[in-house]
């Protein structure tokens, strides 16, 4: 018999996916973070479309059967890859609710609850990170996205101070546009301005060593050179490799004697700011004209979820025009959060936000970093303890950059070692964590950034990267 959506599955489905979950995140301190298994698992998932379906309950019983062995824990207290958050328990209540009720966070005639909540949540994050006057933007699928509608932002600002407007009539025939930064900037605010028309080649990085340092002299020259024409600043709060900053304060003076326009990256590093141990390290981003922060890397709100500030909110809505008959008016009085940003359908994200914010308040989302900045401080201290682990850089934030190099092993098999031990990291899976290069040298980047890690897990991150590295060596 064909099966069809039915109401009568409703009741099934929700207490299946309940008690999953339920049994999952009992056991999530616990597990691997990648399970043996984990590739076969996931293949056994392929095969031809079915022409008859097996039902919801049947459907979400494989789900559970070979997913749960499938999936990557990434939301676990041990996951160390990428700047990978957790979801808080208020969060994920709010998403099952989202679910439930599928809001459309377009326009207020179709969801006055999540454009209120992303409204609320935009104006207390903007509280929250003392960014007073960028109340305005919105919530985006991630920073990438986030990178993008801040750009798109600079890019509308570029064209109208030489009477252009880009969105309208694009970028055939103007020159090119000047974006400037250090070597800190992130990948995507390159791929941004690929997306964006202004091409990746357009950024020149200004570097003053290997690790990618801005060096703030040659980047002035390269203002003074341009005699008054705008620009792009691009200022990075918080790189990958080792949680460092751009000076975005001296970035900020220089944006303000040229006549440039400020982009701050702050995915995960703007929440240094909510720490007074740390909010030296972010000072200067309130005077950015945008501003990009994540929400499911130190927020811990589920995948997807990021913001994008803009202290002009005009040039959002004429960067992302969207209009048509059918269309409630952008000029309306109730607002269009379709045409501020680049979706137009989109997933009401802010009731996972507004539910954190609600749920923690400043003091618990303070709470929250400060625990993560102890579990850095932590590590810091026992990879400097041990005489087989080497520290590449301070540790200011909540990554810290290190190798495995025991002693009697030249510098010249460090790399390669390194390389392996990444590997070995991640089949082993009891803990998970990336390596990059780190001016020339293999290295590993552990980001400390949910909620659930605690300091035993620190510890046995050590202990299996020692146990592991004394295989290789
Ligand atoms: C500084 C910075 N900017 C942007 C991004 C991209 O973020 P997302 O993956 O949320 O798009 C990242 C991701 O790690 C990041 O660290």
């Amino acid at each position: 018999m064909t099966a069809l959506p039915d109401r009568s599955e409703i009741e099934g489905v929700l207490e299946l996916a309940a008690s999953e979950a339920k049994r999952y995140l009992a056991g999530l301190d616990d597990r691997r973070v990648r399970e043996p298994g984990a590739e076969a698992a996931a293949h056994s998932f392929r095969g031809p479309l079915p022409e008859e379906g097996s039902g919801a309950t049947q459907a979400l019983r494989e789900l559970v059967d070979r997913g749960m062995e499938a999936t990557v824990a990434t939301s676990g207290p041990r996951c160390f890859h990428l700047v990978i958050g957790g979801t808080t328990p208020a969060a994920m209540g709010a998403d099952l609710l989202t679910c439930a009720l599928d809001p459309i966070a377009y326009a207020w005639m179709v969801s006055p609850l999540a454009v209120e909540l992303e409204r609320i949540s935009l104006a207390w994050l903007a509280e929250l990170l003392d960014i007073p006057h960028h109340e305005h933007g919105v919530i985006t699928t991630g920073a990438t996205m986030a990178n993008f509608v801040g750009l798109a932002a600079a890019r509308q600002w570029w064209g109208e101070r030489q009477d252009l407007d880009v969105a309208q009539d694009g970028l055939a025939g103007a020159p090119a546009v000047p974006v400037l930064t250090g070597g800190y900037v992130h990948a995507s605010s390159v791929k941004a301005l690929g997306m964006l028309g202004m091409g990746r080649g357009s950024v020149r990085k200004f570097s003053r060593d290997a690790v990618g340092r801005v060096d703030l002299p040659a980047l002035e020259r390269a203002l003074v050179e341009l005699e008054g024409r705008p620009a792009i600043l691009i200022a990075n709060a918080g790189e990958v490799n080792a949680g460092d900053f751009d000076p975005i304060d001296a970035l900020a003076d220089l944006a303000a004697e040229h006549g440039a326009w400020l982009h701050v990256d702050g995915a995960f590093g703007l929440f240094a700011r909510v720490s007074p141990r740390t909010a030296h390290l972010a000072a200067g981003a309130e005077r950015a004209d945008s501003i990009t922060v994540d929400g499911h890397k130190w927020l811990n709100v589920p995948y997807d979820c990021g913001f994008a500030f803009v202290r002009d909110p005009g040039l959002l809505a004429r960067s992302f025009v969207y209009d048509a008959a059918y269309l409630p008016d952008p000029d309306d009085a109730e607002p269009v959060m379709g045409a501020i940003g680049p979706e137009s359908s989109r997933r009401a994200r802010s009731l996972t936000v507004w539910s954190t914010l609600r749920a923690y308040g400043r003091s618990g989302i303070r709470g929250m970093i400060e625990r993560n900045l102890d579990h850095a401080a932590h590590l810091a201290r026992l990879v400097d303890e041990a005489d087989d682990l080497e520290r590449l850089a301070e540790a200011p934030l909540c990554i810290v950059c290190f190798r495995y190099a025991p002693p009697g092993v030249p510098e010249a098999r460090l790399n390669e070692l390194n390389a392996r031990l990444g590997e070995r990291l991640l089949e082993d899976g009891r803990v998970y964590v990336g390596t990059t290069n780190f001016g020339g040298k293999t290295a590993l980047r552990p980001a400390l950034v949910n909620w659930r890690t605690r300091e035993e897990d620190v510890d046995q991150f050590v202990e299996v990267v020692r146990e592991l590295g004394a295989g290789l060596s």
